[in-house]
């Protein structure tokens, strides 16, 4: 009987451990999920490393995380001195937040990656790793952003691959931060996300739409023009390079099945346009329960998108050349859809301008080497249309699917190269090659290396604008063949290659 009371006291105990140790599991697990999100993770594929003295890029680096999160993605957010080589090691992706401090240098949290992790790095050892660097910084200083500069240069050096060049924030500012949302939504494939900060937009109307890529093998790209809705010639003030941020707004389809949805006919359609309309099952409930007014002023707004200005102001117009995005039938991206067909040409087009200074013409009238495909024509075609540069010598290399369909403004190409500003044009179109002859972008530069080399010598800059998957990545590793990486990452250093590639 004893022994009886003492297996039972036993077996009791060991069902009483079983169950702690199990709760001490889950809670391990919860903790992980957790800390993904700010501080502990050691399966994260993302390592979030921020270099901060007074908080504001460990703020930033919280927020990355949040919406990466919200994405769906797990990632570590560590100090830079905290990234040791075996962490770099087991990471695919690393968004570096760095501020920059005295003379160009590392805050205290950054200060020790150099010596700790990048020196003990090989030749090649980084080539896993996909990067993008915010860098935080104020212009009034010499060295703008110079700590997170050198943590790309000594990055890219170990083979690491660069999803975009530096994001340069000057003094927190917010469209540049947005500039970093867009490419989190490019990394965690997630475009629909809430702005951090609201953009002040204008309010402008289309006064021309128009699709010119009809039979086109890709998808129909619009050239929209635009106009301040007042007229306001003062609003009319941007530089070649500059980007348009654009707020965008809901099919009247969407905004009728939400009401549907929602049970509501009392709502004015309208207070419901540039309102993220996309909300959960449980979300849902709780909006029913509110009163129209509480409902309305509940729902954030949806997030902006940013397309490269075609146009220069003394054009009169500011233009854009939008490829609609479908994502099934009937049934468009965000931006593009809102653009090129959602919204009317009577309805007010929220816009905002973005200074985009790294892709501004340079100052000197050097010759400039414009590389681009697709829209990204668009971007390269106002240095073209900027009088400021009417007497300088410029060489456009643009690839694109099918001559018949893809000659994106042609007219003005032919105008300019009679005019003597394109001294040269060389297309390509993927579509229409035939096999042995170049077929995208990047081919036409190694058989113009020595014309290129020759530009270069003669003071010319390379600007860069189009896709980033596919075209910048191969243009780049192209003109490192052609200029070798020293000399291409020097013309970097003096804003003669410059990248707006998305
Ligand atoms: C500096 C810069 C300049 C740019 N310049 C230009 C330019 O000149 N011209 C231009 O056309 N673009 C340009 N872009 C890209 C532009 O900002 C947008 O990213 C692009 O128009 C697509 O946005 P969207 O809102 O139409 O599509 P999104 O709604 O963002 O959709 C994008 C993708 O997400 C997926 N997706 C979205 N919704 C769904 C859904 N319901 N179901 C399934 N999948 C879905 C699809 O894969 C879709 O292809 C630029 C970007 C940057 C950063
Ligand atoms: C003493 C001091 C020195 C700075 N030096 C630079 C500099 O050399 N280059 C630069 O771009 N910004 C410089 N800044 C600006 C900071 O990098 C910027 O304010 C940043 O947003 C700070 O981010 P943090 O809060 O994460 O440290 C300096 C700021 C201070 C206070």
């Amino acid at each position: 009987m004893r022994y009886l009371a003492v297996s039972i006291i036993a077996i009791v105990y060991l069902v009483f451990c079983w169950f702690c140790w199990r709760n001490y599991q889950r809670r391990q697990q919860q903790l992980s999920t957790q800390h993904s999100l700010g501080t502990e993770s050691t399966s994260a594929e993302i390592i979030i490393a921020y270099a901060s003295q007074s908080g504001a890029a460990a703020t930033i680096a919280s927020q990355t995380a949040l919406q990466l999160n919200a994405a769906g993605k797990a990632s570590h957010r560590i100090s830079l001195n905290q990234l040791t080589p075996e962490r770099l090691a087991q990471a695919k992706t690393l968004l570096i937040i760095a501020s920059t401090y005295g003379e160009g240098e590392a805050p205290d949290n950054g200060n020790r990656f150099f010596a700790r992790t990048i020196g003990k790095l090989g030749g090649n050892s980084l080539q896993h790793l996909h990067v993008a660097v915010l860098g935080l910084g104020d212009s009034s200083y010499k060295h703008f952003c110079g700590f997170a500069h050198l943590l790309q240069h000594e990055l890219q050096h170990r083979g690491a691959h660069f999803l975009t060049d530096v994001i340069e924030v000057d003094k927190l500012e917010e469209s540049a931060l947005r500039h970093w949302q867009y490419y989190l939504g490019q990394i965690s494939g997630q475009p629909h996300y809430t702005d951090w900060s609201r953009p002040a937009y204008d309010e402008w109307k289309i006064v021309q739409r128009e699709c010119i890529n009809h039979g086109s093998p890709g998808a129909p790209a619009f050239h929209i023009q635009l106009m301040p809705a007042d007229n306001n010639a003062a609003a009319m003030s941007w530089k070649a390079g500059d980007i348009a941020e654009i707020g965008p707004g809901n099919s009247e389809q969407k905004i009728q099945q939400f009401l549907q949805r929602l049970g509501r006919d009392t709502i004015n359609p309208v207070l419901l346009l540039h309102s993220d309309l996309s909300v959960s099952e449980e979300r849902c409930i709780e909006l029913k329960k509110m009163d129209d007014a509480a409902l309305v002023n509940s729902l954030t707004e949806l997030p902006h998108r940013e397309y490269s200005i075609a146009s220069v102001p003394n054009e009169n117009t500011l233009d854009l050349l939008v490829r609609q995005v479908s994502v099934a039938p009937l049934q468009y991206g965000l931006g593009s859809g809102w653009l090129s067909v959602h919204a009317n040409e009577q309805q007010p087009i929220r816009l905002r301008i973005r200074t985009n200074k790294n892709f501004h013409s340079p100052e000197n009238n050097c010759p400039l080497i414009l590389i681009g495909n697709g829209t990204g024509i668009a971007g390269l075609r106002a240095h073209l249309a900027n009088p400021a540069r009417a007497h300088t010598r410029n060489w456009l290399l643009f690839g694109e699917r099918s001559a018949a369909a893809d000659n994106f403004f042609n007219t003005d190409l032919q105008h300019w190269h009679k005019a003597g500003v394109l001294a040269r044009i060389d297309r390509v179109f993927s579509r229409d090659a035939k096999p042995g002859e170049p077929r995208y972008v990047q081919d036409l530069l190694q058989p113009n290396a020595l014309e290129l080399q020759r530009w270069v010598q003669e003071g010319a800059a390379i600007f860069v604008c189009g896709s980033l998957q596919g075209m910048a990545q191969s243009v780049d590793h192209a003109l490192r063949n052609i200029f070798g990486t020293q000399r291409l990452e020097l013309m970097a250093d003096q804003r003669r290659y410059c990248r707006d590639v998305y």
